[in-house]
């Protein structure tokens, strides 16, 4: 069984390990768990009873440990992923990758180079309701897609400080909407241009921004993010993919954040019928991703849901996304 090292426990961390464990997995299991607060990784350690570790090179030097997921605020991403694949162990690491694309090229190549595989926590690829809409849609009962309009709105994170500052989060783009942006390379493939609109808040950040991309498959596709919303504005997912055969439609509210009880509805409307609602298998979407990743380790293969490629090509959508906000220019 393979053994999975925590390195974060904060939010998403906790979203992780609890996810894996209502997967009941056989092949792998969270044993350790590494965070430079003491309360957080004590806290983690007794509740899962988990091997603890103060810094990342007592949880590397650990040759039991095969895999270490890292959530660790989004600036830290590039320089502790490299350290993990340098000593050989395989990598699960939360979304952004990294800032630039050279800095996710050197990830993946020292993944490569030790031997190692990478996979970057995309998780809306393995979300129940979009994974969904990409199988309707890949097996050509929507027809041809014509338009999506994809949208995730929320309030500015209030359990950290690091999200306030660009320079460690990435600002709406990188931060949240990169969701979206991610599940539209996914369905859509290679997009040809970008257009975005924003506004800035007080603190100088772009954090309520309009997307516009045109795929290569003739596709158009809107998005809208933001983290100003009003107080008490549930946090909100939506997705409408109108096809030449039908349309779909999903929405998602919860409540302050992710962590919080939600609602969702996928609908499937196909002309000149009344709307149906699509039912969706229930699970984790943030076991499924991880359970994903261990079976490609056992298997031997690289994970194709989440290539490097597609990585790759997500990133500089979003940099460019970012650049014609700052120019108002359209960009790729
Ligand atoms: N996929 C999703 O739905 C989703 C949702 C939220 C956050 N995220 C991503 O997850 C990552 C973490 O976000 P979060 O909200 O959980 O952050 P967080 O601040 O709640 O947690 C980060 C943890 O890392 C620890 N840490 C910081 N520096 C460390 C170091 N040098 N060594 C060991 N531990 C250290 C902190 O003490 C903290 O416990 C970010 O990259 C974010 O983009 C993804």
């Amino acid at each position: 069984m393979l053994q999975i090292g925590l390195l974060g426990a904060g939010m998403i961390g906790k979203i992780h390990v609890d996810g894996f464990l209502s997967m009941n997995s056989k092949i792998a299991r969270y044993t350790a768990v590494c965070d430079i607060d003491e309360t957080k990784r004590n806290d983690f350690a007794q509740r899962y009873n988990f091997r603890v570790f103060a810094d990342l090179d007592g949880m590397l030097a650990d040759p039991d440990i095969d895999i270490v997921d890292l959530c660790l605020p989004s600036f830290m991403h590039e320089q502790f992923a490299v350290r993990i694949v340098k000593a050989k162990k395989h990598i699960l690491i939360e979304k952004p990758i990294a800032f630039t694309l050279e800095a996710a090229r050197n990830i993946f190549a020292a993944a490569r180079e030790n031997g190692v595989r990478t996979m970057v926590a995309q998780v809306i690829r393995f979300w129940p309701e979009y994974a969904k809409v990409k199988e309707i849609c890949d097996s050509g009962a929507l027809g041809d897609i014509v338009t999506v309009y994809a949208g995730r709105l929320g309030q500015m994170v209030t359990w950290v400080d690091w999200y306030k500052d660009p320079a460690k989060s990435g600002e709406t783009l990188m931060n949240l909407t990169q969701h979206d942006i991610d599940f539209l390379h996914y369905l859509l493939g290679k997009p040809v241009s970008a257009y975005s609109a924003g506004t800035c808040d007080a603190s100088n950040n772009y954090n309520d921004v309009m997307n516009i991309f045109r795929f290569e498959c003739g596709a158009n596709a809107m998005v809208d993010g933001s983290l100003s919303m009003t107080a008490g504005y549930p946090f909100t997912m939506r997705m409408r993919v109108l096809g030449t055969r039908g349309t779909l439609e999903f929405t998602y509210t919860a409540g302050e954040n992710i962590d919080s009880e939600s609602a969702s509805m996928l609908m499937w409307y196909r002309p000149g019928e009344k709307g149906k609602k699509v039912e969706v298998e229930d699970y984790d979407p943030y076991g499924k991703e991880i359970e994903y990743f261990a079976g490609c380790i056992i298997t031997g293969k690289d994970p194709e849901t989440v290539s490097e490629q597609s990585v790759m090509q997500v990133l500089a959508s979003i940099l460019a996304a970012r650049e014609s906000l700052a120019k108002g220019e359209m960009k790729l």
